[in-house]
């Protein structure tokens, strides 16, 4: 495959364990700020899953084949699921980690990218970039 296709696979892999982690907090966030995290983390869960179909789409469209199966994905992540009960704070400060991760891998992948001279992966990468970047300064402001 394809070596960028197969960097996006592995970020495909990363932002479904982002999602599923993000799935759990939304569920379980328990205590005073309940009401404006149970909703933040349904709007980034969302996010995720937009941005998992967006990384597979690519993947085919550079001729490659998405991993489409659960084991095959956490094989593959570098983002570890979360087996713990984190208090309020912690699922935020996990989820910032998260991001914060995910930006650095996004820009690996993005220059790698554009050393292949493939502009459109390039295009695609740059917009979670930003939002991420401005996700991640809101998480920190919460945190404080
Ligand atoms: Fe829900």
């Amino acid at each position: 495959m394809n070596a960028v296709a197969a960097e996006l696979n592995t970020l495909l892999a990363d932002y479904q364990v982002h999602y599923q982690k993000l799935r759990n907090y939304h569920w379980n966030v328990r205590g005073p700020l309940f009401f404006g995290l149970h909703v933040k983390f349904e709007e980034l869960y969302t996010t995720a899953a937009l941005r998992v179909d967006a990384l597979a789409e690519r993947v085919l469209a550079l001729g490659g084949a998405p991993l489409s199966t659960l084991a095959g994905q956490l094989a593959r992540a570098r983002l570890v699921e979360d087996e713990g009960r984190p208090d309020a704070q912690g699922m935020v400060a996990n989820t910032l980690a998260d991001l914060e991760a995910l930006n650095a891998s996004l820009r690996a992948a993005s220059a790698h990218a554009a050393g292949a001279g493939d502009d459109t992966t390039v295009n695609l990468l740059q917009p979670f970039i930003d939002e991420q970047e401005q996700t991640a300064w809101m998480l920190r402001a919460f945190l404080g």
